[in-house]
Formats: C-alpha cells, sequence, structure tokens
C-alpha cells in the first residue's frame, strides 16, 4: 500500500513536473513570451480572463528576455530537445518558416476559416504560412518609424525631415543652437544583432535597394546598398550619430531618448505609450513619423511583430488553441491596445472608435503597418541575418568598407541559398 502510495505521488509529481496536470487537476498550459516593455501587467490580468472564462485552465507565463536574439536561442535549444515543457509560444515574424520546416510548430491551418484569416494583415500573414500552411496566428504588430522632438525642431523653425539629407540638416541646426554635450542627433539599434539588421534595411531600402531581388538571388552589394550603408558609417564619422549607436538595442535607445539625450531616433511603436506616460521627461514633446528617404526613393519601415503558435510537442494542444483564440480575437487585442499599446494584428482594430479615441496614435498608423517591407520570409533567414548582422556592424564600426562588407555577404548568402530558391 505505501508503496503504491509512493509509485502514485511519483507519478502525480512527474505529471506536474511535465506541464500536465496542475494539483488542483486543471490543464497546466504554459506560456512563454519576451518581456513586454511598458506596463506588462494588463498582459497577465487579460491571462487571468482567459483563466476565467476557462476554470479547467491554468495559465503559466513565462517571461524570456526581450531581445528576440536571446529567445531564439532559448526556443531552438529546447525545441531542438523535443522539448513539451512549454506549450503556447510567442514568436518574432521572422521565425516561423525555420521552425515550421523544423516540424516545431503545430500546422494551425483551417482553426480558422478563410473569412476570419482574412480579417488579419496580410504580410505578418505571409510570413506565418509556410508551404500552404499556416503556423502561427498575429498577435501584435510592429513597423519601424522615426521620433523626433517637436518643441526642439519648433525652436529653430524646422519640419521633420522627408529625406535623409534633410535629418542631417536638421540636426546640424539643433545641436548646434543647443551646445550640449549630452544631446545625440540620430539613434538607432546599431549592436551586432537581429535588431541592427531592422535598422539598416530601412536605409538600404529607402535607397530602393533590397537584401534579394524578386526572383531571391541576394542583390546586397548593388550601388544603391553601398551607398545606404556607407551614408549610416558617415553619420557616425560626421558625429550625427554618436560613437555609442554602435552598441545599443531598442530599450538603450529608448532609454537615451526618453531621458532627453537625442533629438531623432529610430524605434517600433512601443516607445510612444512610454514617452507620453505621466512623469515621462519628454511627454508631449515626441513627434513619430515614416522613416526618412534618400532623393528619388520611398521611405521604408520594416515589419516586424509577434505571433502566436503552438509547441508541436505540447501535451495540450486543444486547451493551446483555446487560448490563441482568445489572445487574438478582437476584444483582447483591444485590451492591450488601449492598455499597453500593442498595435493589433486585425485590420479591423485600426477603424475602432474607442481605439481612435484613447490612442489616436495607433489608428494613424495603419498605412505604415500595412506597407512595412518584411524581411526575406524564408526558411534561411536566420543565417542570412546571422551574415547581415555581421557585416552591418563592421562597416559601422569602420573595421570595413560598406564595399567589400557587402560583396562577402552576397557571396555567403549565395552559399546559404539552395539552388533552386
Ligand atoms: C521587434 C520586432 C521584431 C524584430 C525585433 C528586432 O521586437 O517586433 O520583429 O525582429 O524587434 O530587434
Amino acid at each position: 500500500m505505501i508503496r503504491q502510495l509512493t509509485i502514485l505521488a511519483v507519478s502525480l509529481l512527474m505529471m506536474v513536473s511535465c506541464g500536465g496536470t496542475s494539483d488542483n487537476g486543471k490543464t497546466k498550459l504554459v506560456f512563454k513570451h519576451g518581456k513586454i516593455a511598458g506596463q506588462s501587467e494588463y498582459l497577465t490580468r487579460l491571462v487571468e480572463q482567459f483563466e476565467a472564462e476557462y476554470p479547467g485552465i491554468d495559465v503559466i507565463e513565462e517571461v524570456l528576455p526581450s531581445i528576440t536574439d536571446q529567445q531564439r536561442q532559448f526556443y531552438i535549444t529546447s525545441l531542438e530537445g523535443g522539448s513539451s515543457d512549454f506549450d503556447v509560444m510567442s514568436l518574432d515574424v521572422i521565425w516561423i518558416p525555420e521552425f515550421a520546416q523544423a516540424g516545431w510548430l503545430e500546422d494551425l491551418s483551417g482553426k480558422f476559416t478563410e473569412e476570419e484569416v482574412s480579417r488579419f494583415f496580410p504580410g505578418p500573414l505571409k510570413a506565418d504560412t509556410y508551404n500552404g500552411k499556416l503556423y502561427a496566428v498575429p498577435w501584435y504588430v510592429d513597423g519601424g518609424m522615426l521620433y523626433y522632438r517637436k518643441d526642439l525642431l519648433k525652436r529653430y523653425n524646422l519640419s521633420p525631415p522627408e529625406t535623409f539629407d534633410e535629418l542631417v540638416s536638421c540636426v546640424r541646426t539643433v545641436l548646434k543652437g543647443e551646445n550640449n554635450d549630452k544631446l545625440a542627433g540620430f539613434l538607432w539599434q546599431g549592436k551586432q544583432y537581429e535588431g541592427l539588421v531592422c535598422a539598416a534595411l530601412e536605409f538600404i531600402e529607402g535607397n530602393c535597394a533590397h537584401v534579394l531581388d524578386e526572383n531571391g538571388n541576394p542583390v546586397i552589394d548593388s550601388e544603391n546598398a553601398i551607398e545606404a550603408m556607407r551614408f549610416m558609417r558617415h553619420l557616425i564619422e560626421t558625429g550625427i550619430a554618436p560613437e555609442y549607436v554602435t552598441t545599443t538595442d531598442e530599450e538603450a535607445t529608448r532609454h537615451s531618448f526618453g531621458n532627453g539625450n537625442a533629438i531623432f531616433m529610430r524605434n517600433w511603436p512601443y516607445a510612444y505609450n512610454i514617452f507620453n506616460a505621466e512623469g515621462s521627461k519628454i511627454k508631449g514633446k515626441v513627434g513619430v513619423k515614416i522613416m526618412p528617404h534618400f532623393e528619388g526613393c520611398e521611405s521604408a519601415s520594416t515589419l516586424g511583430g509577434w505571433q502566436l503558435g503552438i509547441n508541436k510537442h505540447s501535451e495540450h494542444k486543444k486547451a493551446a488553441w483555446q487560448f490563441i483564440n482568445f489572445m487574438s480575437r478582437y476584444e483582447s487585442q483591444k485590451y492591450l491596445a488601449l492598455n499597453i499599446g500593442l498595435k493589433p494584428s486585425r485590420q479591423d482594430l485600426y477603424n475602432d472608435e474607442d481605439i481612435a479615441r484613447e490612442q489616436p496614435f495607433i489608428t494613424e498608423l495603419y498605412d505604415v503597418l500595412m506597407h512595412a517591407v518584411p524581411r526575406p520570409v524564408s526558411p534561411y533567414y536566420s543565417r542570412i541575418s546571422l551574415v547581415l548582422q555581421s557585416k552591418f556592424s563592421a562597416i559601422l564600426s569602420g573595421t570595413k568598407t560598406a564595399e567589400t562588407a557587402l560583396k562577402e555577404a552576397r557571396r555567403e548568402i549565395e552559399q546559404i541559398l539552395p539552388e533552386s530558391s
């Protein structure tokens, strides 16, 4: 009897530690997501609303670092090992083809009707589809944009820049007038990681250049791409961007700009609400617009954003889908938009009256997000990105010329891509 009890106790323990059932008999669903900047407690409240609606499910939120590269590292290691320790994952828009090809994601095709699917933005939907199957549901959308200090531009009678040349001239005027050592001109994410690729692509695409052409062949060493990257380095050499921009990620630039220490910054939309929150040093002083472009080309905003997917090895796929369905539905996205400022992946929320009234900035973003430029949608993207990260970083730090680095990048990307692509 005692032995039987022990066996029972051990097996119960195992069930709990395998992400099975909680000791209260409920299904224990583990939801992994990256750290959300701003008032993330509202996400937890939404999770609690789910639990109230589904009393048989307990959700355990497990938070990963905010940097996308670190999150990917975690997933790669766990999923390669066949881990079933987590059920629902928040996934960067660039990972889906790679994770789907590796067999790590549950196929979600057919879970939504076609009509329901068409309500989401087409860019993320395309990125979430691999070989005609849907592997994740768009959760919230990102697009790179230019933040500027309205008060500083006004002080010198300047209008927000349309082109990169205009931005340079605005920075020169303001820096000269302010004569403040702490004030930087233009910040972007310049450290060697995914964020650098996103920022640099806005310069490259904004100069009519691309990583791959329409047939999928690398063209990253085109004259225009070289010119764009040379220009980024030139901004550092001439003090328009500070030297430290080669070490910054989203949060580092957000903190500098938020402390009043920069005139311009490239970042994702998440920073806007934080800058305008009570107690912010720059509340009411921040303007936002689409990124500048080079003469004769158009502005480009890199498409970013996060998706919800199910771990193929999850033991709770039904509950996992109920959770994703709940988290991605209209009311949930509205709640996250109103309270944290996350940008909805459902297009009709950009016509929602409450959002238009309380978060007009979100409504205004529709066009930027609709036309945001995706990074190459390919199972090889992560490897392509690693090449770009190292070459772009070498250019910004001045260890390689743009021409040399981008020629190397093209050759290395050619090696990564299979013959037929
Ligand atoms: C943001 C974007 C994501 C991108 C990352 C780069 O989180 O949503 O798509 O890869 O920034 O740092």
